[in-house]
Formats: structure tokens, sequence, C-alpha cells
């Protein structure tokens, strides 16, 4: 495929949208189109579906229902929206991906390497050129987010879930260095961006972009 594709990863708080913004500067500014989109969601069905995922009053929801409902708003956006921008040659910038399910899936919830094996349905094989995990401390991290607003469901889970998911990403940047930079989010929004902006510096330039 002819287009970049870019994934962000990391827990509350970790200032995901903020270096976005930054990317999607980057690649605007080499006169490239980028599509920027989101998971659980990015498409029509895909909102429908995070609005059942996050809705804090479904607390019954089994962690199998949760990890599948995850991936099928993954295979709705990669087929609608992800793979059509690749194949027009655009950049695209997903805030979140597999990995989340990964982390928090696999991780978090327990399920272990199910999770793997249904994404690689749920994403044809697909696989992000590079994704930034934004690597803060669980407990920085829900204090930070907890000053935005209303907490979700995934959100409202017990600490000790989100040191599970903080392992997962971990694991999963130790098992793919090539493919994920971790990026110390405790830094200031500016040492992020920099250190961002020479990772794709040198994704660029390995694809002769
Ligand atoms: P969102 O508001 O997008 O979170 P954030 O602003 O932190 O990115 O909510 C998405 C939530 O869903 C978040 O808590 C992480 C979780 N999640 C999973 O558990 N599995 C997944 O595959 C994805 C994509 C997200």
């Amino acid at each position: 495929m002819k287009g970049l594709f870019i994934t962000l990863e990391g827990g509350d708080g970790a200032g995901k949208s903020t270096q976005i913004r930054n990317i999607e500067r980057f690649f605007a500014e080499k006169g490239l189109i980028v599509v920027h989109t989101r998971e659980p969601g990015g498409t029509p069905i895909s909102e429908k579906l995070r609005d059942i995922l996050l809705d804090n009053h479904n607390s019954e929801m089994s962690p199998v229902t949760e990890m599948m409902i995850y991936a099928a708003s993954r295979a709705q956006n990669v087929r609608e929206n992800i793979i059509p921008a690749l194949e027009r040659g655009e950049v695209v910038i997903c805030d979140r991906f597999v990995d989340s399910s990964v982390a928090y899936q696999a991780y978090g919830r327990g399920l272990g390497d199910m999770v793997s094996e249904v994404n690689k349905y749920a994403t044809g094989g697909l696989s992000p050129d590079i994704t930034f995990w934004l690597d803060i401390d669980p407990q920085a991290g829900r204090a930070r987010a907890a000053k935005v607003g209303e907490l979700d469901r995934l959100e409202t889970e017990e600490m000790e879930f989100h040191y599970r998911v903080y392992e997962g990403y971990r694991k999963i940047a130790e098992g793919d260095p090539e493919r994920v930079r971790r990026i110390d989010a405790s830094e200031s929004v500016d040492a992020i961006r920099d250190h961002i902006y020479e990772c794709l510096e040198e994704l660029c330039r390995s694809k002769g972009i």
C-alpha cells in the first residue's frame, strides 16, 4: 500500500490528542493528505459500537464480548476508512489500534493470545508503519485524565487493571522495538513533539518521502 499508517497508544492522560495534532502538522507541511481516525470508532457503525463499549451502564459486559466489540469496530474502520485512504497514498493517523486490545483485553482482562488471534481477522493483517507509545505511569495519567471530565467504563476500572495494561504496553514495546517507539510522556509537550518528529523524519527517509 502506498500511504503511511501511524498509530498512537498509551494509557489515560498520556497526551495523545496534542501529539496527534503535531503529527498532522508534520505531514501537512510536507504537502501530504492526512486522515485522522480513532478506535473504538472512526466510522458511523464503529462509533455506535464505541458508545456501547464506553457506556458506564454496561457493567455486566463480559471480557470476551468487550474484546469482540473492539475488534468489530476495528474491522469496519480498517475496511471503510483506513485501507482506502492508504490505497490513495494518504497518511492515516489512528488514535489507538490493535496494541490497545492486546494491552487492555489480553493483559488487563487476562484474555491472553485469543486477542491477537481475533485481531488478525479484524485487521486482515494490516499493521502500522510506526506506533508511538506515550509512556506514562498509570497513577500520574489518571490524575491528569480525571481533571478533564467524567470517567468512562474502562477508566473507572481499579488501579491494578491499569497497571496490568501498562505491563502489556511494556511487553509489546519490548517485543517489537522497530515498530513501537516508546516516548516518555512525562516530558514537556515540546520535547515529546521533537522526539516524535525525529522518528517521523527517519521513517520518511526510509520510505523515500
Ligand atoms: P477513549 O476516550 O478513546 O480513550 P483515550 O482518550 O484514553 O484514548 O476511550 C477508549 C477506551 O477504550 C480507553 O480506555 C482504552 C479502551 N480500549 C480498549 O480497551 N481496547 C481497544 O482495543 C481500544 C481501541 C481501546
